[in-house]
């Protein structure tokens, strides 16, 4: 089925021919129909399961599923002994009548981990161990089958350079073990399951992708059951693709799936923290437009190009539009980091999205 939309503005830019025609009304493919990979999004199901319009885009430009929040500890597990998986039960059902695959983001991540657990970790590093292999058997094993892949271990390296994230309980009272031990746990509960180390800025910080990719390749020699490398893929305008280029292709001669795992696109600059966002750039033109439009082309092209086709796994955006985007409450600047408006009206992004996996 496709969607019709009315372009508001005619979108103009000499010799770019993945831009719309000036037509009143255009038809726009689906992302996924027209990609040889799964294309998936990541939404949070309260208030995506009441937003019909978003569902309407959701279903047709995406046949993967990733919770925005929904499948994190906290979420979770946010009091001691309680699992709470109603939320999960109702994403799954909707992926299966969409027929979407989902992903599962994530298991373990020092972001997401509930106080209550931090606090009981610090009296007692035994139970931490425990819990985190009883944890990983419940809930993937509880999924077996029914989640395609997991984010096993997300941002588990520090945020600049080499090295393992040191301000994590994990970490803090298990040491860097706890990322293998997870890999085998999430194996163990579900061998079928496609397991990924997830992280950020690795297409960009060559200290912190080498360290990665030791990691990694270390994990492939010893057995650790890895399946596959995430990008979060939050880049800038202004990252080079040379640089993303060179780690796609070395990531990719690992041999293992690799996932774009949270892509979106920002104008303006930030130090990785909350509230940390630099606003450089206020209103979005028409220029800027074209040249995001530009960047979505190139990602998806280089994806297709590095990246063999039985490595692809899949690109999934991190929330599709601008009006629901992370970026703005997180770092508390105003950008445009997605393919749909704030109205929920196509970007060139899309455009040239759709042209690069076309
Ligand atoms: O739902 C409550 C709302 O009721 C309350 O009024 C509001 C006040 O702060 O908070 C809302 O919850 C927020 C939630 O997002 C939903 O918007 C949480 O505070 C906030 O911490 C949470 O942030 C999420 C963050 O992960 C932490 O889990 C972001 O939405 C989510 O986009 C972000 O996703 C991460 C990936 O998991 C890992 N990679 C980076 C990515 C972006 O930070």
């Amino acid at each position: 089925m496709k969607l019709r939309y009315i372009l508001i503005t005619p979108f103009l830019l000499f010799g770019c021919s993945w831009l719309p025609p000036e037509d009143e009304f255009i038809d726009v493919d689906s992302l996924h129909t027209i990609s040889n990979f799964p294309i998936g999004s990541a939404v949070r199901f309260v208030p995506f399961k009441d937003d019909p319009a978003l569902q309407r885009l959701q279903k047709h430009h995406f046949d993967s599923y990733t919770a925005g929040n929904d499948m994190k500890m906290n979420s979770i597990m946010p009091e001691e002994g309680v699992y709470d998986f109603s939320l999960i039960d109702a994403i799954l059902a909707y992926t299966q009548e969409t027929d979407q695959r989902l992903f599962g983001h994530n298991l373990i991540w020092h972001s997401s981990t509930p106080s209550w657990v931090k606090e009981k970790a610090q009296k007692d590093p035994e139970w931490l161990s425990d819990f985190m292999k009883r944890y990983i058997y419940t809930y993937v094993g509880r999924y077996r089958g029914a989640v395609h892949g997991w984010d096993v271990v997300n941002e588990g390296l520090r945020t600049k350079g080499g090295g393992y994230r040191e301000d994590s309980i994990w970490y803090e009272v298990l040491g860097s073990r706890y990322i293998e031990q997870s890999f085998h746990y999430a194996h163990e509960a579900d061998p079928e399951a496609v397991l990924f180390y997830n992280d950020f800025n690795t297409e960009r910080d060559l200290e912190k992708f080498n360290f990665m990719i030791d990691m990694v390749e270390d994990f492939i020699k010893r057995g650790v059951p890895i399946s596959g490398i995430g990008f979060q893929m939050h880049i800038r305008m202004d990252i080079p693709n040379e640089v993303i280029a060179s780690t796609l292709r070395r990531a990719a001669d690992t041999g293992l799936q690799i996932h774009l795992s949270e892509v979106d696109i920002i104008f303006n600059h930030h130090d990785d923290t909350r509230g940390g966002g630099v606003q450089k750039l206020t209103t979005l033109t028409p220029k800027m437009e074209q040249a995001q439009a530009q960047k979505y082309y190139e990602l998806a092209l280089m994806y297709q190009k590095l990246i063999p086709a039985d490595q692809q796994y899949g690109i999934t955006l991190w929330g599709f539009n601008d009006r629901d985007t992370w970026i703005r409450p997180f770092f508390g600047i105003q950008d445009w980091p997605t393919i749909y408006d704030e109205r929920l009206q196509p970007k060139p992004a899309l455009y040239g999205f759709l042209k690069g996996l076309r």
